[in-house]
């Protein structure tokens, strides 16, 4: 049996609504970029969304809009996507990575503090809720007022989770989103920003158009010229991939369920056996996002290969970020600097988690997970 790690779950809703965007006079951000704004905006309980092209980009207009750059420091979770740490490098600041928790792989909050206290070149947190799973953010709202730095949450992976009644967006400064093509609201590419602070959202909407003053939208009624005051760049997100997004709000508790359903089977099983994987914390709801394993050490790499094998299909997410070429080269980090989010990236493998996913095809991934533990033990 072939496992895909991802099928989307794009049907007649996302094709009608994008059909009638194409009838429609906007491509380019328009009404329905405007009206998901609001919807998104509504569903996490914040009080502005700007719809940007990529996380990546909302990152890094986000530190640019706070005016980040060369001196300023940014902690950054050593276990988490490149996008995560290049987005304060691009910006011109220095990355400071920090290690992570080892049952959650969630950045690790003491850790957090001793590099506040330490370096007061630091102006940002910039926490990553992985796998789905947020971090502390009552704790760490209170660190971040403590040593007056801002927070930004990596929130790629979590639209759908809370953790002690509180979401994404909520204690944050800011939070940026994904709707890359294997995420659980997705356009193939795209991202937003959220957050309640006003002043910001009105300058990422600038940013995202090169720091021109006026949108199409805002030109289309009747022509005004436009002025350019900052420097920003391209990153909109357009009514296009809005059209795609817009149906899928509704349907995102119900596509939740379906994957924490089988999250649960898969937790269930794998206990049973004794294969470790990230634990969610009591409190917290996770977004279930991504469901990952961690190999026995030394043997993730004939994992993945034995399940490739059998047709399933597999990722890492991810290998720890300082250790990659780039970062090794130019900033001479080595292994064991920080060495849990290193062991994480050495043992971690994710299985195919999506609400497509067929009761018999769980069941076949539980037994070939299984199944390759008792052959590589
Ligand atoms: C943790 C994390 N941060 C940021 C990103 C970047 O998202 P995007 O591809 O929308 O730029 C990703 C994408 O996979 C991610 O997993």
């Amino acid at each position: 049996m072939k496992v895909e790690f991802f099928r989307h779950s794009l049907g007649k809703d996302e094709k009608d609504s994008l059909l009638e965007t194409l009838d429609g006079l906007f491509l380019t951000t328009g009404p329905k970029t405007r009206q998901f704004e609001k919807e998104f905006s509504h569903y996490l309980g914040v009080n502005h969304t700007v719809g940007l092209s990529s996380c990546s980009t909302g990152l890094f207009f986000t530190l640019k809009a706070w005016g980040i750059g060369a001196g300023d420091q940014v902690i950054v979770p050593a276990m988490t996507f490149i996008a995560t740490a290049n987005a304060v490098l691009i910006g011109g600041a220095e990355v400071m990575f920090c290690d992570v928790d080892k049952e959650t792989a969630l950045i690790d909050l003491n850790m957090v503090e001793d590099l506040l206290k330490w370096n007061q070149k630091v102006k940002v947190v910039l926490p990553v809720h992985l796998y789905g799973q947020m971090v502390d953010m009552k704790s760490l709202r209170e660190l971040a007022d403590r040593y007056h730095v801002k927070i930004l949450e990596d929130s790629a992976h979590c639209i759908e989770g809370e953790r002690d009644g509180i979401k994404p967006g909520h204690l944050g400064d800011a939070a940026a989103f994904s709707f890359y093509a294997t995420k659980n609201v997705t356009c193939g590419e795209g991202g937003a920003v959220v957050s309640n602070d006003t002043q910001l959202t009105d300058r990422l909407r600038i940013l995202r158009l090169h720091g021109m003053s006026k949108s199409a939208i805002d030109r289309h009624v009747k022509y005004n010229h436009w002025d350019m005051e900052v420097l920003g760049y391209k990153g909109n997100m357009y009514d296009i991939e809005a059209a795609l997004l817009l149906p899928q709000l509704p349907k995102i508790e119900r596509q939740w369920q379906r994957r924490e359903k089988i999250c649960r089977q898969y937790e269930n099983a794998f206990d049973k056996v004794g294969i470790d994987f990230p634990r969610t914390l009591p409190g917290v709801k996770s977004a279930r996002h991504l469901f990952t394993i961690w190999a026995p050490q030394g043997k993730r790499d004939a994992f993945l290969e034995y399940l490739q094998q059998q047709e399933i299909g597999v990722a890492v997410n991810y290998r720890a970020v300082h250790l990659r070429t780039y970062y090794r080269e130019t900033f001479g980090f080595k292994p064991s600097d920080f060495p849990i989010a290193e062991e994480i990236g050495e043992r971690t493998l994710s299985i195919p988690l999506y609400p497509r996913l067929e009761d018999r095809e769980v069941d076949y991934v539980i037994d070939k997970v299984i199944e390759a533990k008792e052959k590589l033990d």
